[in-house]
């Protein structure tokens, strides 16, 4: 098992100081989600993925299952590579099928999630080279490895998390990193009603509420934050204009928050809502087009039985 570190405690420090300044002094506030993922964030989605309201994982799971030896023969892919990995939970299904494999490339900001995964993945598949990368996935595309036959894994639905014009940005990234001939391998989450997308996304035991306010701990032990993150609700709504779930944090009371590291002080009014997340649902139509517009070539589309979650995969051409 190897370990490439592009994104060290310094530059994570800096990037996270720039994004909360940035999102702490707009109207409305905002902060990206890619903060949300420390060991504990980690943890937190892992514990997400289990819970009855939060479908996507399950169906995701039930679509690599009936294709994964499809996603084989058409590929070929001797390295694959997978982005926002966290615990590379279904990622073993991909393992298992591919057989000509030799290299998997986890690339994940989280490096716990990714640490525990690729001491896994090392012991169950013995003969696979783990090369593991902690990196952010909007700007270290470029240390990705060179070579044929790759397949690039981005799975979750975490392209939903992107806004558009970062989706645009991403998968002309990612075509860039690829050569004529290999593959993307998607997975998104379907529009629905919002009867099953908003429950998803606000589940009974608390379990969301808790992994949402965690971006406020990360911004406390990581730049001396003075957030009480009891006093701020969890807020998930359906914005159907854009069709994406929007997730925020509320604030019960009027309050001043102090971020020591970047001495920056920023007013919450009582009421007033931060937006952490978007996590867009998406249609056939629209990711083939987004797809075609940054050079790819969308050849199969899979989804679950009941038609919630799809799985792409797309040819660089
Ligand atoms: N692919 C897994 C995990 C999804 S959770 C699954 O399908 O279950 C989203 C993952 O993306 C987290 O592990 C998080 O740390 C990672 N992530 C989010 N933004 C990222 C970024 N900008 N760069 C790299 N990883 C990112
Ligand atoms: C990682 N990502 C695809 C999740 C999602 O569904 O947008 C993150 C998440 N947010 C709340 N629950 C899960």
């Amino acid at each position: 098992m190897n370990l490439e570190v592009h994104l060290d405690a310094d530059e994570l420090a800096r990037t996270l100081r720039a994004d909360v300044t940035t999102g702490l002094t707009a109207s409305p506030k905002w902060l990206p989600p890619k903060w949300f993922y420390d060991e504990r964030g980690s943890e937190l989605f892992e514990q997400i993925t289990e819970l009855p309201e939060y479908y996507p994982t399950r169906c995701e799971r039930q679509i690599l299952a009936a294709h994964a030896d499809g996603i084989a023969r058409h590929t070929h892919a001797r390295t694959l590579i997978e982005l926002g990995s966290g615990y590379s939970t279904k990622t073993r299904l991909l393992l298992e099928a591919l057989t000509g494999l030799e290299t998997f490339v986890p690339m994940d900001v989280s490096p716990s999630a990714l640490t525990d995964a690729a001491v896994r993945i090392t012991a169950e598949y013995p003969g696979l080279t783990v090369h593991n990368i902690v990196g952010d996935i909007t700007r270290h595309l470029k240390f990705l490895p060179s070579g044929g036959d790759r397949l690039i894994a981005f799975l979750g639905g975490t392209i939903g998390n992107f806004d558009p014009a970062e989706r645009a940005a991403f998968f002309a990234d990612v075509r860039a990193v690829l050569g004529e001939g290999e593959h993307l391998l998607l997975g998104t989450d379907l529009v629905k009603s919002p009867s099953v997308l908003v429950p998803a996304y606000d589940d009974a035991a608390g379990v969301t509420a808790e992994f949402n306010r965690n971006v406020l701990h990360v911004l406390n032990r990581s730049l001396g934050a003075d957030f009480d993150p009891a006093a701020f609700e969890h807020v998930a709504l359906w914005d159907a204009e854009h069709e994406w779930i929007e997730m925020r944090l509320r604030a019960t009371r009027a309050m001043r928050v102090t971020v020591a590291d970047i001495g920056l002080t920023a007013d919450f009014a009582d009421g007033e809502e931060m937006r952490t997340e978007i996590s867009a649902k998406f249609r056939r139509e629209g990711v083939r087009a987004e797809l075609a517009e940054a050079g790819f070539e969308l050849d199969h589309w899979w989804t679950d039985p009941a038609g919630m979650f799809a799985v792409s995969l797309s040819r660089a051409i």
